[in-house]
């Protein structure tokens, strides 16, 4: 019996220092991977701002936002039943406000390799058809690109 318990007793301070290095290489990689994570944006659709052409507020997210958001998430909409119970503050009736919330619209209504969002526009309500999967790809393109223009 003697033998083997001084055998196992060796054994913490051998091993401690692999033990050390193993935990810090999880924490690591969790850092790398937090980071990664930043880093892609909008993260929840991983759809990029296309280098030609790509969707402006006026070519795109002005009317996108007055057909399919803002009949709810309008400042000109006051009181939950106005609004369709749109939380209160949150309106998309400029392009700062939609930039500003850029991330969030994304998880609720863009569409890309890694998110079809299908949330919003809320239904049923004031719109009664909503996009097309084609146009919330074009909703998260344009959302990148006004993510990269405030960067
Ligand atoms: C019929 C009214 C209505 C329309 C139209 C509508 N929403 Fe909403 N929206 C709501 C309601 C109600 C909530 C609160 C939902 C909840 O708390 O579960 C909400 C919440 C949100 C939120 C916050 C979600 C969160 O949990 O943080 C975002 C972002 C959003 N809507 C984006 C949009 C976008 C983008 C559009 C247009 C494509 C849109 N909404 C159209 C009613 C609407």
């Amino acid at each position: 019996m003697a033998a083997p318990v001084a055998a196992h007793a060796s054994w913490p301070a051998s091993r401690r220092p692999y033990r050390l290095a193993g935990m810090f290489r999880t924490f690591a990689l969790t850092v790398v991977f937090v980071a990664v994570g930043c880093t892609t944006s909008p993260s929840s659709t991983t759809v990029t701002c296309p280098t030609t052409n790509p969707p402006t507020y006026a070519s795109f997210g002005q009317t996108f936002f007055a057909t399919f958001c803002t009949p709810c998430h309008s400042a000109s909409n006051v009181g939950s039943a106005a609004r369709n119970g749109a939380p209160d503050g949150l309106n998309f009736d400029t392009e700062a406000e939609v930039a500003a919330n850029a991330e969030d619209i994304n998880m609720m209504a863009g569409v890309g390799p890694n998110g079809p969002n299908h949330t919003m526009p809320y239904m049923p309500g004031p719109v009664t058809t909503p996009p097309t999967d084609a146009q919330r790809t074009t909703l998260a393109q344009f959302l990148a690109c006004e993510e990269q223009s405030s960067n």
